[in-house]
């Protein structure tokens, strides 16, 4: 079992999660966070920390495709550990309630720690 990030994070990213994951399996993109899989040791303590709900269990229905997104690009981009206020995207307000964010998804790496 993992915990994963979904398209709720896409041009959001608040990375408050970062901050109290206990093992740092959080990963950066340009404009979301994944978490590894193969780290994640499924403590739970994220997914109550993210602002707009973008954390699931992978026991959670429709989840499967963010597990496979996850494990890929979690190999692909720098850890982060540690928010950056300055980073929040400054209209992350307005994507809050846009469903189906994933074709916004971008695969580029982010800054990382
Ligand atoms: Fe980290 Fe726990 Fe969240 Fe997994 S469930 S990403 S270990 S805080
Ligand atoms: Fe994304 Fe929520 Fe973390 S918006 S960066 S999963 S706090």
């Amino acid at each position: 079992m993992t915990y994963i990030v979904n398209d709720k994070c896409i041009k959001c990213k608040l990375m408050d999660c970062v901050e109290v994951c206990p093992v740092d399996c959080f990963y950066e993109g340009e404009n979301m966070l994944v978490i590894k899989p193969d780290e994640c040791i499924d403590c739970g303590v994220c997914e109550p920390e993210c602002p707009v709900d973008a954390i699931k269990p992978d026991t959670e229905d429709g989840t499967s495709s963010w597990v496979d997104l996850n494990e890929k690009y979690s190999k692909l981009w720098p850890n982060i550990t540690k928010k950056r206020s300055g980073d929040v995207p400054s209209d992350q307000e307005k994507w809050r309630n846009v469903n189906d964010k994933i074709k916004y998804f971008s695969q580029k790496p982010g800054q990382g720690d």
